[in-house]
């Protein structure tokens, strides 16, 4: 089967198309022939040798998180699927390798695709959905009329987010380019600020919960914004040796899992229509090159989904 594969790490030329072996499902796990595969910026770090994960790689090496295809194959004991049912999930920490036909998974940690949702809309809601409802329902547990700031609102994980914390009835303020401002007032933001123009600390303050997707000093500078007490989730790289400069303030690093009923709680959302699919760019598989040179001018709205049948 055809999978894309790098052998060094370095920019996205590294990606190269390859075949190789189709694997067979172990007791308790399927065999998903993937119709699609998400491209996160965890993707581009790995291959840039750079992120976290990078640290376990050996060449040759499978990148990619999250899918949705359709089973062709269930092992032992798996009795919630059958081949030909259509599903979508993230494969667990630690684990990567969706840049190919086909994968073997714990059926456990999958759930199934609704019909009206397709398959390039699962695999960019899949590790997004995940990371969002894990930092702003579980971590930070935003309530009913809190303001919440979310920095970097129109990527993969931000469009969620807001649409999220505005289904919880939070005030919802986020940053952003012009270009995406009226799509994230369309999603449900309050308030959009333009970072390039506009220092959010001096427009803002009493904020209750901050969801940093930034980094760096965006996340240094969130501190300033956030009421006494105030809460602050991050998920992107800090500066080293960063030390919070308040000790008032509770600050959370999500702990984002996979497992079924956080997919489940992403298809009930939008099935009821409180969230809606990002903005989804699609390229052929063979294109996983490409795609990386989209993610990594780090302003794709919304998602990146490579297309593999
Ligand atoms: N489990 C985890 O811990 C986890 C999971 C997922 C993601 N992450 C990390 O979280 C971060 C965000 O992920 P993502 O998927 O949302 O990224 P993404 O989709 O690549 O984010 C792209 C967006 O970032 C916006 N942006 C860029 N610079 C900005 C700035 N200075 N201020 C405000 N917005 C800015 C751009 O909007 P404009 O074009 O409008 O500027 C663009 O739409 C990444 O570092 C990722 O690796 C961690």
């Amino acid at each position: 089967m055809k999978a894309i594969e790098i052998n060094s790490f370095g920019g996205p030329e590294v990606l190269q198309v390859t075949e190789i072996p189709e694997p067979t499902p172990k007791s308790g796990e399927v065999l998903v022939s993937l119709h699609t595969a998400s491209v996160n910026p965890a993707d581009s770090k790995v291959r840039q040798g750079t992120g976290a994960g990078a640290a376990n790689v050996t060449f040759p090496y499978i990148i990619g998180r999250d899918f949705s295809g359709v089973i062709k194959a269930c092992g032992e004991d798996v009795i919630e699927f059958k081949p030909g049912d259509a599903v979508f999930g993230v494969l667990p920490v630690g684990v990567e390798g969706t840049y190919l036909e086909a994968l073997t998974i714990e059926a456990s940690v999958i759930a199934p695709k609704p019909e009206t949702m397709s398959h390039a809309e699962a695999a960019a809601l899949a590790l997004s959905g995940l990371t969002s409802l894990v930092a702003i329902e579980d971590t930070l547990e935003l309530q009913a009329g809190e303001r919440i700031l979310i920095q970097g609102g129109a990527g993969g994980v931000g469009n969620f987010a807001v649409q999220l914390a505005h289904h919880l009835g939070a005030e919802v303020i986020t940053t952003a380019s012009p270009a995406n401002h009226d799509y994230l007032r369309d999603l449900g933001a309050n308030q959009v600020i333009d970072y390039n123009t506009q220092d959010f600390t001096e427009v803002l303050s009493d904020i209750d919960v901050v969801f940093d997707l930034i980094g760096g000093e965006v996340h240094q500078r969130s501190f300033e914004v956030l009421k006494p007490n105030g809460r602050l989730a991050y998920i992107a790289p800090l500066l080293k040796n960063a030390e919070p400069p308040r000790d008032d303030i509770t600050v959370m690093r999500p702990k984002v899992g996979r497992d079924r009923p956080h997919l489940l709680r992403i298809i009930d959302l939008y099935e009821t229509g409180a969230i809606i699919a990002p903005d989804i760019q699609t390229l052929p598989l063979e294109e996983a090159g490409k795609a990386h040179d989209l993610v990594d001018t780090h302003h794709v709205r919304g998602k990146i989904v490579l297309q593999i049948k």
